[in-house]
């Protein structure tokens, strides 16, 4: 299916934000292995975690659905899990399949695991060396580099140290879940501090886990208790229509319910020192601090994206990149060659089709330069035809685009967007008009 985008003058409204993906796939995983019942509530019922969902239940944990976002996962316990039927595929999850081998090391039975075109592209050597170290065994494609793979586990692995050369919360929470099954201690070192999703949930089911500067070391040995689960809303999502709500020329955005866990928030911190005028609200806080969000129409200038702001950034650099072409002055974005082996590669596919909209993404290995707004006061996107590479990320950034170009523009393959927000079209109109946005085939 293709997006044809009609441009809005006004971007107004208040939505909430959809589960947080990344917890979603957490409060699963934890529910499946702890001891009694994990009652989940704001679950995102996107691809990616329904790709989870359908794992745990594969591995002989009952989940159901109680009702929108309600889930009840009855844990088996840490010796609870039995052999998947057939192979596991997680989809176009890169979060299902790299937590869930950490799980799966601990297992002391085979299991088979793959995934979409694009996840089998992406590295798997960062979580297959650790969890090999710690006495799994993984085969697979490429030497254990690539999707499909086959881990048999066992119940008692080494405690090690593992220093990881990439900020991923990805690895870390591989590392961690496996080390409920470690004899003794496991401690992952990562150069900037990642997403801490797991380390939170983890304490919260009684698990022992202590942090010193960027080291997490998981004490092994406490049992895993079930519980209830908030879910809070993703800044990740909300990050379009934050971006939306600065760029359009009129209008105001509210977003109710967004996580602001400071390792996530990266996306407000780069608008803020681009001087866009966003206002917080704190909400509640059960275990993730949550926010409401406002933003309001706004002159940018451009900034410098590096360093440890980089992975609380990580998946908002898309539709940052927007902000960045409508900025007076560049902005430099350095220190994420993660973004490299995304869904997408993200920095040439942004290079490409933004290049197709009339803005210039000079690639850098490790990031790129967008050269700021045109003088003269031109509109800055054109409206075009653009490919989503089938990422979702992409293909809500080049919507967003869509929306603030000078003429008509079609998103090629959409579809992808279910896989973190499928609501997105719905909620676009909600806020750029009912006629902004189509899903056509
Ligand atoms: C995620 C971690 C990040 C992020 C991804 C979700 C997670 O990936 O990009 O969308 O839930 O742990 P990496 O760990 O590869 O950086």
């Amino acid at each position: 299916m293709n997006a044809l985008v009609r441009p809005v003058r006004r971007f107004e409204g208040r939505l909430r934000a959809p589960g947080d993906k990344s917890v979603s796939h957490r409060a699963l995983l934890l529910g499946a292995i702890a001891t009694g019942v994990t009652e989940v509530h704001g679950l995102l019922e996107g691809e990616d975690v329904l790709a989870t969902l359908r794992a745990v239940q594969a591995l002989g944990a009952e989940a159901a659905r109680k009702g929108p976002g309600h889930y009840l996962v009855q844990g088996v316990g840490l010796d609870g899990l039995t052999e998947a039927a057939d192979v596991i595929d997680c989809g176009n999850s890169g979060t299902t399949a790299r937590l869930l081998l950490g799980i799966l090391a601990g297992q002391p039975f085979p299991t088979f695991v793959t995934g979409d075109e694009s996840l089998r592209r992406r590295p798997m050597a960062r979580v297959v060396e650790p969890l090999g170290r710690m006495g799994a065994r993984l085969i697979g494609r490429k030497g254990g580099a690539c999707l499909p793979l086959g881990v048999v586990g066992a119940r008692s692995l080494q405690p090690i140290r593992h220093v990881s050369t990439v900020a991923s919360a990805q690895v870390k929470s591989a590392v961690l879940l496996a080390s409920l099954w470690a004899s003794g201690p496991v401690s992952v070192t990562e150069p900037a501090l990642s997403r801490d999703h797991t380390e939170r949930m983890l304490r919260a089911f009684g698990a022992e886990v202590l942090t010193e500067g960027t080291t997490q070391t998981l004490v092994p040995g406490r049992p895993l208790q079930g519980r209830l689960c908030r879910v809070p809303g993703d800044v990740s999502s909300a990050a379009f229509f934050l971006v939306a709500g600065a760029l359009a020329p009129e209008g105001s955005v509210t977003v109710e319910g967004v996580g602001v866990n400071p390792t996530r928030t990266g996306v407000i911190d780069v608008l803020r020192a681009m001087d866009a005028r966003v206002d917080l609200r704190p909400d509640a806080d059960d275990g993730e601090p949550m926010a409401e969000v406002t933003v309001r129409p706004s002159p940018l200038r451009g900034t410098t994206v590096g360093g440890p702001l980089v992975p609380r950034t990580i998946d908002e650099i898309p539709v940052l990149a927007l902000a960045a072409a409508c900025a007076e002055g560049p902005t430099e974005v350095r220190d994420a060659a993660e973004l490299r082996v995304k869904e997408s590669d993200r920095i040439h596919a942004l290079a490409m089709e933004l290049g197709k909209m009339g803005v210039t993404v000079e690639e850098r290995p490790d990031g790129f330069r967008v050269p700021g707004r045109p003088a003269g006061g031109r509109p800055v996107f054109r409206g075009a035809r653009v490919a989503s590479w089938g990422d979702h990320r992409l293909a809500m950034a080049l919507i967003v685009a869509g929306l603030l170009a000078d003429g008509p523009t079609v998103v090629e393959d959409v579809d992808c967007i279910a896989t973190s927000y499928p609501d997105f079209v719905p909620t676009c109109r909600n806020l750029g008009g009912q006629t902004c946005l189509e899903v056509v085939a």
